[in-house]
């Protein structure tokens, strides 16, 4: 299997000026390219590979075929004081979500809390990297996308609703780290099929249906089917939450209406709805903090179950993963990076620098 196929290693930086070039090359501004390849160059920082930099030759795609407008630009409307609606002009996700948690954040910062609205957008990658952007801010977060029709809602058979991912965070204390919980509402992401198919390899037997309802751990059969929801109605419920939020809400498309990052018939429309919450506006910074200490000991002190040998905090292992990769490198496979490099012969543009 490609599990254990050799790895080439690329540096985050090499990553991310490769992305700004191949996107600069398409008529993305510099700003907007900068903040597109820090999104992607993020999830694979983080081990979440599926939405990483290897998403980019769909996102390419898009533009070639006129359902992705690389020039345009997020227009911001303020409603009141505490809320505000961004427009994405069927631009990229990133550049329209990167604006709508700036301007969370910097009303949250007047008036303790922020909300913003972005419609007409595209898909914007991990979710952890707008909830980080909050956190680096010192600032709670909720992020909420709709996306493109993937499960059948409980009780269905064919795809309604999006797999769409349910983020938010919280700052950590000096003896935490911080929380960033970012989940899609299926047993799996997508995206985790992508990148199976992408790397030759099979899938768990629980994560999808193939076209004609049954198991399967074919990647290509599972994308002909259904992903299936997790826990059962719940996960159903909250995809359908996430759509509520995202897009009724914002006027984007919804109700199965948002075109797939890899259908290249028409824009996405897709929706996002992101808060950004000050966490000293009922104690002090300094207490809050020191709860969040006492929460995360906790939660990583739990007795732990049989056959388990370490308790973590969500976000923590794509934190100790970015660590890691941040010094050794990202690991990519030789499949992954031809793809890129095929880009980049197409755009005129250099190929990505292998190595540390
Ligand atoms: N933009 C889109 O339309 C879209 C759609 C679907 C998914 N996605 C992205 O796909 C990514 C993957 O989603 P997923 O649901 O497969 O994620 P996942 O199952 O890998 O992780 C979900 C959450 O559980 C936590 N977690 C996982 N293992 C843990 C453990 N052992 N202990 C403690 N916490 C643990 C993670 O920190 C994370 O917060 C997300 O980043 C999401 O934003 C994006």
């Amino acid at each position: 299997m490609a599990e254990e196929a050799p790895k080439v290693l690329v540096r985050h930086d090499d990553a991310e000026a490769f992305v700004v070039n191949l996107l600069v090359a398409v008529g993305v501004s510099a700003k907007h390219a900068q903040t597109i390849a820090h999104g992607l160059v993020q999830a694979d920082l983080r081990g979440v590979e599926s939405h990483g930099i290897n998403r980019l030759p769909s996102y390419l795609a898009r533009v070639r075929n006129g359902v992705l407008d690389p020039k345009a630009e997020p227009e911001l409307t303020q409603v009141t004081p505490v809320v505000a609606q961004v427009d994405g002009h069927n631009g990229f996700g990133f550049p329209a979500a990167h604006l709508a948690m700036e301007t969370a954040i910097s009303m949250a910062r007047t008036f303790g809390i922020g909300m913003v609205s972005v419609k007409h957008s595209n898909h914007f990658g991990m979710s952890a990297w707008l909830v980080r952007q909050a956190v680096d801010a010192g600032m709670m977060s909720l992020v909420f996308t709709n996306s493109s029709p993937a499960l059948p809602v409980w009780g269905g058979k064919t795809k309604l609703i999006g797999v769409s991912p349910i983020a938010c965070g919280a700052p950590g204390g000096e003896n935490s780290v911080p929380f960033i919980l970012d989940m899609a509402p299926s047993v799996a992401a997508r995206g985790k099929i992508y990148k199976a198919l992408r790397r030759g390899e099979k899938i768990p037997m629980d994560w999808a249906l193939d076209a004609d309802g049954k198991p399967t751990d074919d990647p290509e059969k599972a994308l002909q089917g259904v992903m299936l929801p997790m826990g059962g109605p719940k996960g159903s419920a909250l995809a359908i939450m996430m759509d509520v939020f995202s897009g009724v809400l914002s006027g984007s498309a919804f109700a199965g209406g948002v075109t797939g990052p890899y259908d290249m018939s028409k824009p996405g429309d897709v929706g996002h709805f992101i808060i950004a919450l000050k966490p000293d506006l009922f104690m002090s910074l300094e207490e809050f903090k020191q709860r969040m200490d006492i929460l995360y000991q906790r939660v990583v002190g739990s007795d732990k179950m049989e056959g388990v040998e370490r308790i973590y905090f969500p976000g923590e292992i794509e934190q100790l993963t970015e660590a890691r990769r941040l010094k050794e490198g990202i690991p990519f496979v030789q499949s992954e990076i031809d793809a890129l490099d095929a880009e980049a012969e197409r755009l005129g543009v250099a190929k990505i620098r292998r190595g540390l």
